[in-house]
């Protein structure tokens, strides 16, 4: 069965990303695109896909939705899809503790799938980090990332669960990210147009392992982004991962 997708931050790197990368899936149709008013008034036509600065007034168009926004609008959405019983796929980062509880509250409702990372590739070095990080307690850890120049938040969604997943493997609280008492180091650099990087480093005595993803191009995380949402739509309320799909998918 085709699925009808509306992507909120439309016209932003990821939405499009997630438009070209639709058109190999042949169960896939993006139907509406959601946008700042300014950015929808002034912007080209696409082929059948209605623009719109408000999802509500087309609801009767998609299935599910995928928001890559900021966190302010990726809340609003999700307001909204739960008021029109839509579920959705969230790659937004950048949410403070406070608004994750939003996210969780409102997945009481709908099906929500929130990914800080869509890429296959990622989640499944997630694994293995929590394997290392398991054996080999008392290394020092540190998370390097590199992205554009436009990337609000920082340290990166992913680096930060890649930190959880450390955590909750070595049982220690990962805390404030941002706090000089906390158990892993972060570095974050912003270089030109760089799609993301991350390395994590676990440094003994006289060793040292490193894991490191790089990311070439955005179509990894708008895969994984148009998967999870065809997933999700068909799950019960609650809130998802992206491996609670990776493991359905096994
Ligand atoms: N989960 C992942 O795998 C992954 C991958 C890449 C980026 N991201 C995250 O996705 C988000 C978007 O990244 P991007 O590079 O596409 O950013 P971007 O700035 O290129 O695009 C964001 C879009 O959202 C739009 N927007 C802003 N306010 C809006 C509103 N109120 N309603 C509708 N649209 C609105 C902007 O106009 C813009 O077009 C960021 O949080 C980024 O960190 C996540």
């Amino acid at each position: 069965m085709v699925c009808n997708l509306g992507i909120n931050g439309f016209l932003g790197r990821m939405g499009q990303s997630i438009l070209i990368e639709s058109r190999k899936h042949q169960d896939i149709n993006v139907t509406v695109g959601c946008d700042l008013p300014d950015k929808i008034a002034s912007a080209d036509k696409f082929d059948n896909i209605q623009l719109t600065s408000d999802i509500s007034k087309h609801d009767d168009m998609f299935d599910v939705i995928i928001d890559f926004s900021l966190p302010k609008p990726s809340l609003e959405i999700i307001e909204k899809c739960v008021k029109l019983n839509k579920p959705i796929t969230i790659g937004t980062t950048g949410f403070i503790s406070s608004q994750i509880q939003l996210i969780e509250k409102a997945a009481r409702n709908i099906p929500i799938l929130l990914a800080p990372n869509m890429s296959h590739g990622v989640n499944v070095s997630l694994g293995s980090l929590g394997m290392i990080a398991k054996s080999l307690k008392g290394y020092n850890i540190e998370i390097s990332e590199i992205h554009h120049v436009n990337k609000v938040d920082s340290p990166s969604g992913t680096a930060i669960k890649m930190a959880q997943v450390i955590c909750d493997s070595q049982k220690i609280d990962l805390g404030d990210v941002h706090s000089p008492d906390c158990p892993i180091k972060f570095v974050s650099a912003r270089e030109n147009t760089e799609i993301g990087t991350h390395e994590v480093s676990f440094k003994g005595l006289n060793d040292e392992i490193r894991v490191k993803h790089i990311a070439n191009d955005r179509s990894i995380f708008a895969d994984g982004a148009i998967r999870t949402a065809n997933w999700v739509k068909n799950k019960k309320n609650g809130l998802y991962t992206y491996n609670d799909y990776m493991m359905d998918m096994l």
